[in-house]
């Protein structure tokens, strides 16, 4: 029989020659494994996770989760927590959705994973502001209709107070001029700083208004 790659053989030929080949190896004993062979990269089957505990403080306050090691933070938020206000928009770093706050910093809670927060302290749009009592940059999103289906607002007002805080501590952005000087807010700095947050509304001149705003009342 010639080999099955041989492009003289026809199509009727290589099936048969296929089908030959799997009987025979079934009739061996060799039928195909059912269950993907642990190796380096892929060292335990899905079915049985390596699981771990990790403790952290969730807007001011302790959990502590068991979970899959590959659970990201955004999955360990929304699904073990129930903290559904940080949102799953591309769950590949690409939106900014997710967006939420570890130490003081931004960050995109789907590419990070849970058992890298161990100890940390963590905000969400929920530990932000309450209904009754809304965070100055919440307010401002209302006050500029920073928003239309909301579906990205978290992550954006997250990533506002992020921003403030950032040109507080004078850390440059890709658009300041002078690097020996602190960064002054304005239009560019914020659009540039809030790039990674998509809008799929297209809310972003409200959304500049208010983070101007709220500068505005903390200087
Ligand atoms: Fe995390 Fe889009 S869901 S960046
Ligand atoms: Fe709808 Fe931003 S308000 S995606």
């Amino acid at each position: 029989m010639p080999p099955l790659h041989d492009p003289r053989l026809p199509r009727r030929g290589l099936l048969i020659g296929t089908a030959a080949v799997s009987a025979a190896g079934m009739a061996a004993g060799h039928a195909a494994p059912s269950q993907p062979v642990p190796s380096a990269a892929f060292p335990r089957h899905p079915e049985n996770p390596a699981m771990a505990s990790v403790s952290f403080t969730v807007n001011g306050e302790a959990r502590q989760v068991e979970l899959d090691t590959r659970t990201t933070l955004l999955d360990a938020l929304r699904e073990h927590l129930h903290l559904t206000g940080s949102k799953k928009g591309c769950d590949h770093g690409q939106c900014g959705a997710c967006t939420v706050l570890v130490e003081g910093r931004r960050i995109n809670a789907c590419l990070t994973l849970a058992v890298m927060h161990e100890g940390d302290s963590i905000t969400t749009i929920e530990g932000l502001g309450s209904p009754e009592r809304l965070h100055p940059m919440q307010s401002a999103f209302v006050r500029h209709d920073g928003y239309q289906c909301g579906y990205c607002t978290p992550g954006q007002i997250c990533s506002s107070v992020a921003v403030l805080e950032e040109i507080k501590a004078g850390i440059p952005s890709h658009v300041t001029g002078d690097l020996g000087a602190p960064p002054k807010l304005g239009d560019e700095e914020i659009r540039e700083r809030m790039s990674g947050n998509i809008c799929r509304c297209g809310a972003y001149s409200n959304i500049v208004e208010a983070i101007t705003e709220v500068a505005g009342e903390r200087t």
